[in-house]
């Protein structure tokens, strides 16, 4: 039996060419009142609501009225495990590792803890309006395993790896070159392209790796090409001179990851803010992207990345919470953080581009551009719809817009999980309210 297609009605706003190329206007199409038709989980048509209504009169149809409908957003890099610890006060980045982050994810050893976080963090994505993540995990396998399972239960395409140590952790969160690699690869092999899951290949950072684990990492990434590799780079200055101790014989902090394989196309490198002419180079140039987690940046006192920059030097850059180093579950938050730094940094960011960055930058910065981040035709159902007045503050803005632009701005600077009325995965509406799936199927 074929399932019934399904048409999404509200508007739409199709942002389908990039805006860091071509002018605003030019790069989307705004459909006042459109409809999306969604057949097997898939985008199968888009198009004006009365057209597609009487094109499809047998489909049921979802109406989210004045709501703007978006391709749900794709946050490139975020550590689940930091969920129940994101906004702890008062400490920078090795510090804060070492204080919050690590006593945390120890505690992952636990099935039973991982789960119930994997499932709470993955029920805040969706309240939040995102419908993709690329997430590192801790050094337990199971805690690989539960956001897997958990991503597979609500249909969601997840990005995530087993984090990788080897030294500078505590006892109970190091592995060895060895095994690294043998719990990467049953992780990888297990899940990697099981339904809509990706498996990363996920050495933390520099670090907490001794050279022979990336050297083990990069031999499994160059068995598995297609899997991407997330990491860090360059966050902080203190960071930047640690590595340089630790690696006395590399040229820089990319070469650590550069001459053992792990600087090619699909590495995702976190923060990228200290980084020299040549390793800007040389990160285009093997086509690997930068990851700007702006409210990260600011909240652990890292530094400004320069996303007009990178742009314009040619650079891949996704946009990421990088929760709980990041202080919001909210891809909303963190544009209107990029759009701050953007202001720091000289260049006032627009709503296209920040929602770009949010969804197609993101998704292409993970190589699934194809599928997510969004509206083209055949690409998956992953929506997200806003209501652009979901707070008195924002609603007396949005009153005064003239454009779509303006009218999303406030939601963009203002905005919450109250204005994300529902998102839609593989097409099947949760209504991010209730905290509940409308339909069964
Ligand atoms: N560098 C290495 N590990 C981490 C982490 O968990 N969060 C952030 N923000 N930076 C890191
Ligand atoms: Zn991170």
């Amino acid at each position: 039996m074929t399932a019934i297609d399904h048409l999404i009605l509200g508007q739409v706003l199709d942002i389908h060419a990039n805006p860091f190329d071509v002018e605003p206007d030019g790069c989307a199409r705004h459909i006042r009142r459109g409809a999306i038709l969604v057949r097997d989980g898939a985008i199968h048509e888009i198009g004006e609501a009365e057209d597609l209504r009487a094109a499809h009169p047998d489909a049921r149809v979802t109406d989210h009225g004045e709501g703007v409908i978006l391709p749900g957003f794709v946050d490139s890099h975020a550590h689940y495990p930091q969920t129940a610890i994101i906004a702890s006060w008062g400490k920078r980045l090795i510090d804060w590792l070492n204080s919050y982050t690590f006593p945390e994810e120890m505690r992952f050893r636990d099935a039973d803890y991982a789960n119930e976080i994997a499932n709470r963090y993955l029920n805040l994505l969706l309240t939040h309006g995102t419908t993709s993540v690329a997430s590192f995990c801790t050094i337990h396998p199971a805690s690989v395993t539960a956001i897997f399972a958990a991503a597979e239960q609500r249909g969601m395409a997840v990005t995530a790896g087993r984090t990788c140590m080897d030294r500078n952790a505590p006892d109970g969160l190091r592995d060895d070159a060895q095994s690294a690699y043998d719990e990467s690869k049953a992780l990888l092999e297990t899940w990697h392209g099981r339904g809509r899951a990706t498996y990363a290949i996920t050495p933390r950072f520099s670090p907490t790796s001794t050279p022979e684990q990336l050297e083990a990492l990069g031999a499994l990434w160059a068995e598995h090409p297609d899997c991407p590799m997330q990491t860090h780079l360059s966050e902080q200055t203190d960071e930047v001179e640690w590595v340089a101790e630790l690696y006395p014989s590399k040229k820089d902090y990319l070469d650590t990851y550069e001459a053992h394989g792990l600087l090619k196309p699909g590495g995702m490198f976190g923060h990228a803010i200290w980084l020299t002419d040549s390793e800007r180079d040389r990160l285009r140039d093997h086509g690997a992207a930068l990851i700007h987690c702006p409210t990260s940046n600011t909240f652990i006192g890292s530094g400004l990345f320069d996303t007009a920059r990178a742009v314009a030097e040619g650079q891949t850059v996704g946009l990421a919470t990088d929760t709980g180093g990041g202080s919001s579950f909210s891809m909303l938050h963190t544009m209107a953080s990029a759009y701050e730094i953007g202001q720091l940094t000289g260049t006032a960011l627009h709503p296209a581009q920040l929602l770009w960055l949010a969804t197609t930058g993101s998704a292409r910065a993970m190589r699934q551009a194809d599928r997510i981040g969004t509206l083209a035709l055949g690409s998956a159902a992953d929506l997200v719809v806003l209501d652009l007045a979901s707070t008195p503050a924002i609603a007396q803005r949005q009153a005064r817009a003239e454009t779509i632009w303006e009218a999303v701005f406030p939601t963009i600077m203002m905005g919450d999980d109250r204005a994300v009325v529902a998102v839609h995965v593989g097409g099947r509406l949760f209504d991010t309210h209730k905290g509940e799936w409308a339909f069964p199927d």
